[in-house]
């Protein structure tokens, strides 16, 4: 009888209980809901075209639960009924508002002229958990950006691209020899291959000579470490794509969730790295007019406003090798995956890979088969082929910023733009520069790969203004001189004794990584290499 009683009263508490449990549940759950779509509302409120968000994900939804790669989703929201014919469209990044920008004076503006409203990026990596991933100037926000990119810029004028050139073309003979040593078919003079690794592992070396004095060797060792800790940062796992996602558009969940741009064995090895280098620069006095000698310029400054009494924030942190981390990350990968993207396009238009040829057979004969300076930039139609595939394949295909507006100031106002709309402090904006490429109002036949439309008599029908791979205003690519030049002296060498055609594995329309966010072509790119010496 006692017992009967507990129980029930035991059963009954608890009943009481889950009520009591769900009814909380279910009020929270509504209340987060009208607060999402309060939130969600920011954009028809302030009477601006936007583009309907989904819940949780806002407008992000394909890409963060990789169903859609990044180029074919922000050219979704680029020619959206809703954004179309307008300056600027409202999105939602999750629950955030934010502006994606469409018309080219607009861009031009927030980018350039009215830089100081949009001086940072609003992607960003975790100061307390990975200094080497948000002190380096991709990462950096104002004032420290300002200051870091000044002290850098000195390491990419053409006087120093001249000096590094022979460190550069040393790597790509070596290249040159990796691909000669592969067996090839005896009959047919060619085997298939997967292109982007052996493209990784040139640039893996030229940015180890280059930023670090370093031979990686990856070239004859696929496993060194150099090659190891860059896989590392650019494979998509599940992961991976994750914290990619979160640093380019929910940076809050890289602060939660300690996510890494470089994680702790890699940010060991590229501190250890640089610091040996830089210590025994210093002990020797050597100079190479290279990244180092910059870094130990660097450091020295820092010093000597140390004994002023000031606190140089790069004594403090890993900055020096926060810097030689991003030209590793930032310089190998871009690089490559264009190389890569152009050896795919060559094998789909053999004609104008036997122009590109062409034009490599007489550069080496009218040389001497002497690889200068002069001759890399004096390769046209090379020049032409790399941005045509940097139109088609921007490795970044978007570039983005957050609203700054000066001290006082309320925001930044787009009225010059027919909008009656103050840009907020903070508001993330968007500019999706792959989609801008591919918009037949700018390019004419946009899906076709055509070279030629870079040539001056081809400007009526193709806006240069529209074009930007490597990004536009004071923020834009810091190694785009740089990129152009590895580039352009692998494929030199690639084609110097090789040439590609498409084989089975070959797709008609290349595919890209939904989970990439850095873009890389699904499963890689396989390719047949014919070995064909051009003398
Ligand atoms: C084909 C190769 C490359 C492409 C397409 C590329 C593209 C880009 C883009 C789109 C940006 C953002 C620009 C903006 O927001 O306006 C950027 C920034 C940057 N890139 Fe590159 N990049 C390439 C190669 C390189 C190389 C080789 C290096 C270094 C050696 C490098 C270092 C950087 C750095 C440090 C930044 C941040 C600059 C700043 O915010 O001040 N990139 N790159
Ligand atoms: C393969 O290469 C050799 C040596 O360069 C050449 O003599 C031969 O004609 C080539 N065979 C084919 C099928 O191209
Ligand atoms: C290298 O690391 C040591 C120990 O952490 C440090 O004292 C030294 O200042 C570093 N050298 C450079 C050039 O950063």
């Amino acid at each position: 009888m006692i017992i009967t009683n507990l129980l029930t009263g035991i059963a009954g508490a608890l009943t009481n209980n889950l009520t009591e449990i769900l009814a909380t549940l279910a009020f929270i759950c509504a209340t987060v809901y009208i607060w999402l779509q309060y939130q969600y509302s920011y954009w028809r409120r302030q009477r601006l075209p936007y583009i309907e968000p989904t819940l949780i994900f806002g407008n992000l939804k394909g890409i963060i639960n990789s169903e859609c790669d990044p180029c074919t989703w922000f050219q979704y929201l680029y020619n959206h009924e809703k954004a179309k014919e307008h300056p600027a469209v409202g999105i939602y990044i999750f629950n955030k508002p934010s502006l994606l920008l469409r018309d080219l004076e607009l861009i031009k503006t927030v980018m350039i002229k009215d830089f100081n409203y949009f001086s940072n990026r609003h992607s960003a990596s975790d100061p307390h958990s990975d200094s080497l991933g948000s002190d380096n100037l991709f990462f950096a926000k104002n004032p420290i950006w300002k200051e870091i990119r000044v002290k850098l810029t000195p390491v990419f004028t053409s006087g120093k691209m001249k000096q590094m050139f022979p460190l550069i073309e040393g790597i790509a003979q070596e290249y040159d020899k990796y691909l000669c040593s592969q067996k090839v078919d005896a009959k047919t003079n060619s085997t298939v291959i997967e292109v982007k690794e052996p493209n990784a592992l040139y640039t893996t070396d030229v940015i180890a000579i280059t930023a670090y004095g370093l031979q990686a060797n990856s070239l004859s060792d696929p496993n060194g470490i150099f090659r190891r800790n860059g896989k590392k940062i650019f494979t998509f796992n599940w992961l991976r794509a994750m914290e990619f996602k979160a640093f380019f558009f929910l940076p809050i969940l890289v602060k939660i969730f300690r996510f890494k741009v470089f994680s702790t064995d890699t940010t060991i090895f590229l501190r250890d790295t640089i610091n040996r280098t830089m210590e025994e620069r210093m002990r020797t006095g050597t100079t190479r007019n290279d990244l180092i000698d910059i870094l130990i310029k660097f450091r020295r400054e820092a010093e000597e406003e140390a004994k002023e009494g000031k606190k140089p924030f790069i004594l403090e942190r890993d900055a020096l090798a926060a810097q030689a981390a991003i030209f590793f990350s930032a310089g190998f990968e871009t690089s490559s995956a264009t190389m890569s993207f152009t050896m795919y396009e060559m094998a789909r238009n053999p004609d104008v890979q036997q122009r590109l040829r062409e034009e490599v057979r007489e550069a080496f004969l009218s040389n001497d088969g002497k690889v200068t300076y002069e001759m890399i930039m004096g390769l046209k139609y090379m020049d032409n082929v790399v941005k045509e595939v940097l139109r088609h394949y921007p490795p970044l295909p978007f570039l983005d910023r957050v609203c700054t507006p000066k001290a006082g100031e309320e925001g930044y106002s787009l009225k010059a733009f027919n909008m009656d709309f103050n840009v907020p402090a903070n508001m993330p904006i968007y500019i999706p520069q792959q989609a801008i490429q591919m918009d037949p109002q700018h390019f004419k036949d946009p899906e076709s790969f055509n070279p030629d439309r870079f040539l001056p008599e081809n400007k009526h029908e193709n806006n240069m203004n529209a074009y930007m791979p490597f990004g536009i205003g004071p923020h834009n690519c810091i190694g785009e001189r740089f990129a152009m030049l590895q580039t352009k002296l692998g494929l030199l060498y690639f084609y110097r004794n090789h040439y590609v055609t498409a084989c089975d594995k070959t797709p008609k329309k290349l595919q890209l990584d939904p989970r990439a966010v850095v873009i890389q072509s699904l499963g890689g790119i396989h390719l047949n290499i014919v070995r064909d010496p051009l003398f």
